[in-house]
C-alpha cells in the first residue's frame, strides 16, 4: 500500500496534463480559425508562407520542445540566431495572429500553440493531408543559441540524422515521413553547392544525384552564380503536398544532400520503398499526419511551472 501510494506519487509528480484536440474549444473556440485566417492571409500575398510555418514547428520542437523558444528575441544569445536555424522565416505570422489572439481572448493562446496549428494549416492549404492538431503547449521560459547545436544539419550522415531524431523519441520511420515536408518549399543554391562543385576530395559533384539531374542543378546553381537563388526542394512537383519528394529522393532526383541520404540505410531505403510497392503501399500522407502529431509532442511544457503563455511572441513575460 505505501509503495503504491508513492509509486503513484512519482507517477503524478512527473507526468504533465497532455495535449489534447480543441483545448482552446471553451476558452477561445475562435483560436484555430483565428491562426488560419492569418495563414491563409499570409500566403495569398507570399506562396512561401506555408512552407515558412512548417518548417518553423520543426524548428521550435527540435530545440528543448514545441515550446515556441525560436521565436524569442533576446539578443545576441537568441536561438534564433543559431546557424542550425539559417533560412527559418514566418515568424510575423505568428505575431500577427498572436496580436489578434490576445485581443479576442488575452493570455490564452500560447505561441508554441500558434505555430503548431500553423503548420497543420500550411499543409492543408498546400493541399496535404487534413488533420486535428493537439494544442496545450505552454512557452517556454529559455531561448539561448547554443542549445540549437544539435538540429539536424544537411550535411550529417544517416547515422547522425537517425539518431537526432531518435533523441527526440522520433523514429527512423518518423525521419522519412518528416522529410517528405520538404515536398513544399524552396532552397537557396547556398545549401547546395559543396553537393554540386566539392563534394569529393579534389572537387566534384555527389555521387548519389542522378545523372539525368545534375546538369539541371548545375545550371540553376552555377559555381559563381548567386547563392541566395531558391529552388524546389522536390524536383517538378510544384508548390503542392505530395508524395513525389519520396518519389525523387529515391530515383537520385533529392535536391539537399540529407534528403538523398535516406538511401544511405538500409531501415530508412526500406521505409521509403515502402510508399511505392505493387501490394500493401503505405499511405505517405496518413503516417506523415501520425508523425507531426508526435512531433507536436516532443518536449512539450503543460503545468505552468514550466512554461507560460506570452503575451507577446519574441518576449517572455517579465
Ligand atoms: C531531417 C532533417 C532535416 C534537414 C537536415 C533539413 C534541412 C533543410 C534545409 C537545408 C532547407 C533549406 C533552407 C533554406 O534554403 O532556406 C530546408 C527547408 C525546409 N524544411 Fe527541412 N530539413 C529537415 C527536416 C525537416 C522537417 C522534419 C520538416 C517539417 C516537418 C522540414 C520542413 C522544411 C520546409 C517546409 C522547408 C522549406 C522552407 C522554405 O521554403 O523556406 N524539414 N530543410
Ligand atoms: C547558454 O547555454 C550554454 C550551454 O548550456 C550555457 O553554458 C550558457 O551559460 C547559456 N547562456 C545563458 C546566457 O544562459
Ligand atoms: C497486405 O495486406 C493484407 C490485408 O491487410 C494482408 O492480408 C496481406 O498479407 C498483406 N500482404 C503483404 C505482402 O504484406
Amino acid at each position: 500500500m505505501k509503495n503504491m501510494i508513492i509509486v503513484m506519487f512519482i507517477i503524478f509528480g512527473i507526468s504533465e496534463a497532455r495535449l489534447k484536440v480543441g483545448f482552446y474549444r471553451k476558452t477561445c473556440p475562435d483560436a484555430e480559425s483565428i491562426v488560419g485566417g492569418f495563414v491563409r492571409d499570409a500566403a495569398e500575398f507570399n506562396p512561401q508562407i506555408p512552407a515558412f510555418m512548417l518548417r518553423l514547428h520543426f524548428h521550435d520542437c527540435f530545440v528543448q520542445g514545441c515550446d515556441g523558444s525560436i521565436l524569442i528575441d533576446n539578443g545576441p544569445i537568441s536561438e534564433k540566431l543559431a546557424v542550425g536555424h539559417q533560412g527559418v522565416k514566418g515568424f510575423d505570422v505568428i505575431e500577427n495572429a498572436k496580436a489578434q489572439l490576445e485581443f479576442v481572448c488575452p493570455g490564452v493562446v500560447s505561441c508554441a500553440d500558434i505555430v503548431a496549428i500553423a503548420a497543420r494549416d500550411a499543409v492543408a492549404f498546400s493541399f496535404g493531408p487534413i488533420y486535428e492538431v493537439e494544442t496545450g503547449r505552454k512557452d517556454g521560459f529559455v531561448s539561448n543559441i547554443s542549445l540549437a547545436d544539435n538540429m539536424p544539419d544537411f550535411r550529417d550522415s544517416i547515422h547522425l540524422l537517425k539518431k537526432k531524431f531518435f533523441d527526440k523519441g522520433l523514429t527512423e520511420k518518423d525521419l522519412v515521413v518528416l522529410t517528405g515536408a520538404h515536398t513544399i518549399g524552396t532552397t537557396a543554391c547556398f545549401f547546395l553547392m559543396d553537393r554540386l562543385y566539392n563534394f569529393v576530395p579534389g572537387g566534384g559533384p555527389d555521387p548519389s544525384i542522378n545523372p539525368d539531374f545534375l546538369p539541371e542543378l548545375m545550371e540553376i546553381c552555377p559555381p559563381e552564380g548567386d547563392i541566395n537563388f531558391r529552388l524546389p526542394i522536390d524536383h517538378d512537383s510544384g508548390e503542392n503536398f505530395d508524395n513525389g519528394i519520396l518519389r525523387n529522393i529515391r530515383s537520385g532526383f533529392a535536391v539537399l544532400q540529407s534528403d538523398a541520404k535516406l538511401l544511405d540505410d538500409p531501415e530508412t531505403k526500406q521505409i521509403l520503398d515502402s510508399y511505392f510497392g505493387s501490394t500493401n503501399q503505405s499511405s505517405f500522407e496518413a503516417d506523415f499526419v501520425t508523425s507531426m502529431v508526435k512531433m507536436g509532442r516532443v518536449g512539450v511544457k503543460t503545468s505552468s511551472k514550466r512554461g507560460e503563455i506570452r503575451r507577446v511572441c519574441n518576449t517572455f513575460n517579465d
